[in-house]
């Protein structure tokens, strides 16, 4: 593939199916955008947008762009002014542009998340920008809106979403109606918003259930198909005499106030199933398991049975290692060592503890026990998920690691 390929015909099939995505109807046709710009193309890479290929300007040289479009095998085409200009549809040279395949975006999120933003009819493009934005910034995925044709990769939503418009879910409904009753059937509370509503925003009463807010139009607010829809309509104050907010800045504090109120509404349901404490119960529940397996059969529990087999992968250890490697210090410490030295499976030399023949022995018959507990307790995994969940493991502990690194 060269990537680096001159087209100089207007007609060229590459450069006429670029030119269709000027338009909406075009962009709908195809499921792809027009990534106009180096900054747009470079949030696009950054939101790993698959980008089929770009258009640039046959006088540019060598450019970080360029260089990092070939690395990751994009094929670059060099084209003259008149054909970026045909692709853009401007009078102005853009002199990057990209084709960025949106089907993704649109492909239907299962399930949502609890906090999602449903846009009835907003229609101005520096609007659209801004809620995206806002909208990820507060931790939101999911967009949804109530028009079937609701188009977000104009060249001017995307400069005012500074590019988050590729990094969010969209779900477009055929009608406000069908937006409501899916919301519901998912089990979501609707809030709808007005400056006029009954209801003050900060004092309204949330239910525990996931929150779909509801934005209306710049000229006409949320439809009264929503509003016989919603379980609340919520009013932010206004002091001035002003008629109304603009619709980006009452999302903004629309989904800041209500996500903390969710927050408090839902905190035990969260509290009961944050990552850390699934896994460590689950983490519990394996070891305890292992250990009424292990103690059927012998003495031992699951903690000395590890070790022995850490042991056994790194032939000697010290005392300060073993406590390291299995987080236990002081008399926890001895009461795993003491029956494993009693027993005369490990023995110490030189401040080193080393498997004994005895060891190793019971090592095999205990390693069968393991493997066979294992098999029970991922009963019913097929051999693909058993497969995925080690790699859920592996990629969680990396993400840990990650976590844990201090950033430069
Ligand atoms: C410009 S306003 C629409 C004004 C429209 N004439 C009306 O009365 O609803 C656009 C949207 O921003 C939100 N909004 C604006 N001001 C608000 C306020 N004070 N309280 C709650 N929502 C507001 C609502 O979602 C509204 O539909």
């Amino acid at each position: 593939m060269n990537l680096f390929e001159q087209i100089t015909s207007i007609k060229d099939e590459r450069v006429v199916a670029a030119r269709e995505l000027a338009s909406a109807a075009g962009r709908e046709r195809a499921r792809k955008c027009l990534l106009e710009g180096e900054e747009i193309l470079e949030w696009a890479l950054a939101a790993n947008v698959p980008i089929e290929q770009v258009f640039f300007h046959a006088k540019i040289g060598e450019h970080p762009l360029l260089t990092r479009l070939h690395a990751a095998q994009i094929p670059c085409y060099a084209v003259t002014d008149g054909i970026l200009k045909k692709i853009s549809d401007t009078a102005y040279l853009i002199p990057f542009l990209g084709v960025g395949n949106i089907a993704h975006i649109l492909s239907e999120p299962t399930p949502l998340q609890d906090f999602v933003v449903l846009l009835n009819d907003v229609r101005d493009y520096g609007n659209l920008g801004t809620i995206l934005r806002t909208a990820r910034a507060f931790g939101i995925h999911d967009i949804l809106t109530t028009s079937p044709q609701a188009d977000v990769w104009y060249k001017k939503v995307v400069e005012a979403s500074r590019g988050k418009v590729f990094d969010i879910r969209l779900q477009r409904f055929p009608s406000p109606e069908a937006a409501c009753a899916e919301l519901h059937r998912q089990g979501f509370q609707i809030v709808a918003t007005s400056p006029r509503a009954p209801t003050l925003q900060s004092v309204a009463r949330l239910q525990p259930k996931p929150i779909a807010l509801v934005v209306g139009n710049e000229t006409e607010g949320v439809c009264d198909a929503v509003f016989s829809q919603a379980d609340l309509v919520v009013q932010i104050p206004m002091s001035g005499q002003v008629e109304s907010l603009n619709v980006g800045v009452a999302t903004g504090i629309s989904v800041y106030e209500l996500k903390l109120k969710l927050v408090m509404a839902m905190l035990t349901n969260y509290i009961r199933s944050t990552l850390g404490r699934d896994v460590n119960v689950a983490g519990k529940l394996i070891q305890q398991a292992l250990d009424a397996r292990l103690r059927s059969v012998s003495a031992f529990n699951s903690a000395q049975v590890i070790f022995l087999m850490v042991l056994k992968c790194d032939q000697t250890m010290s005392i300060e290692h073993v406590g390291k490697d299995m987080a236990m210090f002081g008399d926890e410490l001895q009461a795993l060592l003491d029956p494993l030295r009693t027993e005369g499976l490990i023995h110490e030399e030189s401040g080193l503890l080393r498997l004994t023949e005895k060891g190793e022995l019971l090592l095999g018959q205990f390693w069968s026990i393991v493997e066979s507990t294992e098999d029970e307790l991922l009963q019913g995994f097929s051999a693909d998920e058993r497969q995925q969940f080690r790699d859920f493991l592996r990629r969680l502990h990396a993400n840990c690691i990650r976590v844990m690194t201090p950033q430069a």
